[in-house]
């Protein structure tokens, strides 16, 4: 083979927000797959909040990407090489290869995707991780009723997308939190959410108030900080709160002083933190269930898209500074 893999590793830690210089793109010769192996060609990269704590040196639910590793990440492509009896030359598959253009990966790490019916690149979205994250947070840990009220930050998203839909489809008044005009008009519009308040407004608990008017029965927390401080303030009596993400901290280097912890006690509010993995059994229930609503034409969904493998830095950094309107994706093919 005369083609030459390309691959963006990390070079340094950043201290704050991600700069470019914390990465380094490098040409390298293609991986050859061993024995229960195949070789991947990546056709698209999903860019997520959750790369950022891979590039810090701190104990987490996972590892952290070591100095000159190739970024971590999910890819969707083609298999070109396969030692595994399960795969063959062409199929479309699910993959962990990172920032690059080709990857190794174990077969039992691979998973084949059905592409006749989603575009393929849906399998990093709506039918991927940040699908399953709402679908297990919003009915496993929320556990809404039809009536209630639910809230989620980030809503223009692609977690916080899925999640307002599926309450509304769940018969729930559901209310977004985003980041500018354009992309609440998008998520009332197109999305079908009842409201969307902007944090960027200068009156996020006077317009939450006037949005909910009575209370908040679920919050899905993708953001932190100020805007989850408000919401403990809205929450009613025995109401749900899902920690899924706090990417308003993740660039930050001091923790975030919350305020409003009493509600928790007082209104007896059940807050959980949830990482999606710990449903890895359960993802073929959220598929189905995904994939229907998306079939039904009920489930919108909206791509954010970077091209090339050099561009993913910028990415990633656009998308930790809210510049994404949709789900971030890199095409590499
Ligand atoms: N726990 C899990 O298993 C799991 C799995 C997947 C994702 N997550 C988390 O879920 C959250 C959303 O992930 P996603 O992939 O769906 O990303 P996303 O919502 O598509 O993109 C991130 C969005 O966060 C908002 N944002 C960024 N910085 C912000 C800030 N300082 N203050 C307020 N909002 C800010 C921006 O939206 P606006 O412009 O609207 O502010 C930005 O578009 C992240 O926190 C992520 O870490 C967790």
């Amino acid at each position: 083979m005369t083609a030459m893999n390309r691959q963006v590793l990390l070079a340094s830690r950043p201290q704050g927000p991600v700069t470019e210089d914390n990465f380094r793109i490098v040409d390298a010769p293609i991986g050859e797959p061993g024995a229960g192996e195949v070789l991947v060609k990546n056709e698209w990269l999903s860019l997520d909040p959750y790369m950022r704590g891979r590039m810090n040196d701190v104990k987490s639910y996972v590892p952290p990407v070591r100095i000159g590793e190739v970024m971590v990440g999910q890819t969707v492509g083609e298999v070109v090489v396969s030692h595994d009896s399960r795969f063959a030359p062409g199929d479309k598959v699910l993959a962990p290869s990172g920032w690059q253009l080709y990857g190794v990966a174990k077969a039992d790490e691979v998973q084949k995707i059905d592409a006749r019916h989603a575009p393929a690149s849906y399998y990093l979205g709506v039918l991927g991780m940040p699908g399953m994250t709402a679908w297990f947070g919003l009915f496993d840990i929320g556990a809404p009723k039809a009536g209630e009220t639910v809230v989620v930050s980030a809503a223009s998203g692609a977690v916080g997308s899925v999640v307002g839909q599926l309450a509304k489809i769940h018969g729930c008044r559901a209310v977004g939190i985003a980041g500018g005009k354009a992309k609440c008009d998008y998520v009332v519009q197109e999305l079908g959410f009842d409201a969307c308040v902007d944090h960027k407004g200068g009156s996020l608990h006077r317009d939450l108030r006037a949005a909910c008017p009575n209370g908040v029965d679920v919050h899905f927390e993708n953001v932190g900080g100020v805007v989850l401080d408000t919401m403990l303030g809205m929450m009613n009596r025995f109401s749900r709160i899902i920690i899924c993400g706090l990417i308003a901290e993740y660039n930050a280097t001091e923790p975030y002083g919350y305020t409003r912890l009493r509600s928790v006690l007082v209104n007896r509010i059940r807050m959980q933190g949830m990482i999606v993995f710990d449903w890895k059994d359960r993802y073929g229930e959220a598929l189905q269930g995904l994939g229907g609503h998306l079939a039904a034409g009920k489930l919108k969904y909206r791509e954010s898209v970077v091209v090339g493998v050099d561009n993913a830095p910028k990415g990633l950094i656009g998308l930790l500074r809210g510049e994404n309107f949709g789900k971030q994706l890199v095409r590499l093919a």
